[in-house]
This record gives structure tokens, sequence and C-alpha cells, in this order.
């Protein structure tokens, strides 16, 4: 039997960093035969730009590595996701706090920080890139979620062999 883990990215807007870390773990698992496996998706905690493919800085950078993210369109955390997913991993503690107040008595899944995954990283939040200016805070996303997707896949790859 195959069981499918099902994994929700969540930030503020899902117009900027958990878009990145959708197209970036989707792309990994990907790489390795492993998609049929889970299920991916990204949210925010507010429903600003809900319908909205990624902001343009968001979508350059990412394609400079050579992931495509222009299919996706934000949308806003619902509680059926509490249901639906198994992992729910917030990039910084102020959508953590938010995902925590939404969160049932009964959820059964892991929600935390994403970047608790990233090995020999000292930042504990994916900093918001959206009120800067040049490129490097859409760097340094990608930077965060390529090294946590890293870890998370290590992890996940260890919860299956148990
Ligand atoms: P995200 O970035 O949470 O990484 O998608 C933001 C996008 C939009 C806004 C804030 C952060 N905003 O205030 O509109």
């Amino acid at each position: 039997m195959t069981q499918q883990t099902s994994i929700l990215f969540v930030c503020l807007g899902n117009i900027c960093r958990s878009p990145t870390a959708h197209g970036v773990f989707e792309r990994l698992i990907e790489q390795e035969g492993l998609s049929a496996r889970f299920y991916i998706d990204s949210a925010g905690t507010a429903a600003y730009h809900v319908g909205k493919a990624p902001d343009p800085r968001t979508q350059a950078a990412a394609k400079r590595r050579g992931y495509p993210l222009e299919h996706l369109r934000a949308r806003a955390v619902d509680m059926s996701d509490f249901e639906r997913f198994d992992y729910i991993l917030a990039m910084d503690d102020a959508n953590l706090r938010e995902l925590r107040s939404l969160c049932p008595r009964g959820f059964r899944g892991h929600l935390g920080l994403f970047l608790d995954f990233a090995e020999g990283v000292k930042h504990k939040e994916v900093p918001d890139p959206y009120y800067t200016s040049g490129d490097q805070g859409f760097e340094e996303v990608l930077d965060l979620v390529e090294k946590a997707s890293q870890g998370l896949y290590r992890h996940l790859l260890q919860e299956a062999g148990r």
C-alpha cells in the first residue's frame, strides 16, 4: 500500500515564501520519482492576494534556479486544512501563532516551523521579502527554502523507514 503524505506550506500572503517552498519541495520529490507519494500545497494566513499568481519577483528568482511557479494561485488557510494535511509548516513565528490559534484540538499532524528542518541554518524564520527592494531578499528565501526542503525530505524518508 502506498500512503500519501500531505504537506501544507504557510506564509502570510501565499505569494512569496510559501509558493517558493511549494515549488522547491515539489521539484525535489519529482526528481526523486516520489511525486505520487506526496500531496503538496501552500496557503496564506491572510486573504489579501487570493487568486493571484506568485509575486513577479518571487517567480523570477525561482525561475533563475529552475523552479516554475507561474501555475500556482494564492489561497487562504481554512479549517479543512487541519483535517487534510499531515504537516502544516509555517514560514515564521507570527504565522505559526496564527495557525495555532486556529488549530482544532483533534489535529493529529505536525504543526511547526519549516526551518526547524533546515540543518546548519541559524535562522528560525524565513524573512518576509515582500517589502524589500532588489533581489537579495528573494534569493535568501530560496537559499533557506532549499535547505529546509532537503532536511524535510530526509526526515520524511526516516519516518517512512520506521
Ligand atoms: P508572503 O509575503 O507572506 O511570503 O507571501 C507577503 C506578501 C504580501 C504581503 C505581505 C507578505 N502583503 O502585506 O500584502
